[in-house]
């Protein structure tokens, strides 16, 4: 279109000239085509971020196209020919996303159907793909933690402060179109919508200080923040029993949990008969509530009332260790969950002792679940823990979310973390 404030010809010439440019791209990345990718990517076009193009109609990048070519004709799926041209067409498009991926494409820009390319090779079944743009995800995840850490150490502020600033970096890398990936993500969210940069994103008005000082709405099936944000809901009982047998198998041993909620993990710890059983908690609203239920009377309890970030330094200078832990807060980051693991857990965990999280990152998308566990697995792994995983179905939900901002919960399967100290 000729720009209507100039109509001047050249920019009209200019426009057409990328729209070009961005349908070649599409086209070679669909048709597996590298050697005319890699010269569209490298020299000859006339964009300057080429792997990350859009087409304005579908919203698919080189990456969705390059995925959406490997679907399999269903008319011909009997026909042994067809089988193996859908085998040749998958290992082209393994190269193609291969050198998509090297060339900087974005592993979960979303298309107009609010699909990343790894849901769409997800949902045609192409698992080996799908398996690549995981492993980006992870990368990028991984490089993204790793430059916020950088940022935090050189700024030099005190914790409060580089909490907030963290969270200023990520959001203006998630603006930052070169920037692929968000690096914030709290085990329990409270999270917006979902957006290309964004798969699993916080909340930017919602940070820890904001919700803790926030009004709550607190009843029997579940607690909302002051902007309908689900903190904790019934529905996740079963994942709270679960977690609570793995951790505390048999009576008379020392429990700390972290996020008190609905009590309902609480409850089952108590349930064990623990010789000590700690309870760490922030919220003034939520400790309220639990005066009520009478927490501060059952046996073998005691409340700390605040952050843990404030309250385990002080448990730790006193030598005070446990059988098992748990960890569920809510609008916390997910470089707060990994200070947590490796720097506090160490000097409060039992040497045979287990530890648990609620493992809520990146639960409302197929792939930043997938990815979120192995980032997760990785920095465990890193901080000298060894976690084992189990799966276990998610009932439906539908029907739970009725008056809840947003749904943070959609996989199938939740996989339930138990941690120890490596060997
Ligand atoms: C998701 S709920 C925990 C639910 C709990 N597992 C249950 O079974 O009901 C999270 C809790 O963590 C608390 N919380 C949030 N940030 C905290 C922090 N930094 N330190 C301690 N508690 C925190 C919240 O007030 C909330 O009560």
């Amino acid at each position: 279109m000729t720009d209507p404030t100039t109509n001047d010809p050249q920019i009209h010439l200019t426009e057409i000239d990328v729209d070009l440019d961005v349908q070649e791209i599409l086209l070679a990345a669909s048709q597996h085509d590298i050697a005319k990718l890699r010269r569209l990517c490298r020299t000859q076009s006339s964009l300057p971020d080429a792997a990350n193009v859009k087409d304005p109609e579908t919203g698919y990048s080189p990456l969705h196209a390059a995925i959406a070519a490997c679907e399999p004709d269903e008319d011909e799926k009997t026909n042994g020919e067809a089988a193996s041209a859908d085998k040749e067409l998958l290992e082209s498009g393994t190269e193609t996303v291969k050198f998509l991926l090297q060339e900087g494409a974005i592993w979960n820009d979303l298309d107009n159907k609010n699909e990343t390319p790894g849901c769409l090779a997800r949902r045609i079944g192409a698992l080996d793909l799908y398996e690549l743009i995981v492993d980006a995800g992870v990368r990028a995840e991984m490089l993204l933690n790793r430059l916020d850490e950088y940022a935090a150490l050189s700024d030099g502020d005190d914790e409060d402060e580089d909490e907030d600033e963290a969270t200023e970096n990520t959001e203006d890398k998630v603006e930052d179109e070169t920037a692929p990936e968000l690096v914030e993500v709290s085990t329990e969210q409270p999270a917006e919508s979902v957006s290309a940069s964004e798969p699993t994103p916080v909340n930017p008005n919602v940070n820890n200080r904001g919700y803790l000082s926030s009004t709550l709405s607190i009843s029997n099936d579940r607690i909302l923040d002051s902007d309908a944000n689900g903190v904790m809901m019934r529905w996740e009982s079963d994942i709270m029993l679960k977690s609570a047998k793995s951790l505390l198998p048999r009576p008379g041993l020392k429990v700390l949990n972290i996020g008190h909620g609905m009590g309902i993990v609480d409850g089952f710890f108590q349930a064990q008969s623990p010789a000590e059983h700690h309870i760490i908690e922030a919220h003034p609203s939520v400790l309220a509530d639990m005066r009520t239920k009478g927490w501060d009377t059952k046996p073998g309890v005691t409340i700390h009332e605040g952050r843990w970030q404030d309250v385990l330094p002080g448990l730790v200078g006193e030598g005070v260790t446990f059988d098992a832990i748990y960890y569920d807060t809510f609008a916390e980051s997910y470089a707060d969950f990994r200070d947590f693991f490796s720097e506090q857990v160490i000097g409060l965990l039992e040497q045979d002792g287990k530890w648990g999280f609620f493992n809520g990152m990146g639960a409302d998308r197929q792939i930043s679940y997938d990815v979120y566990q192995k980032v997760a697995e990785m920095d465990l792994f890193e901080a000298g823990f060894d976690v084992e995983w189990e799966e276990i179905p998610v009932p439906k939900l539908e029907g739970e979310w009725d008056g809840v901002r947003r749904a943070y919960w959609v996989v199938e399967n939740y996989r339930l973390p138990l941690c120890r100290f490596m060997d």
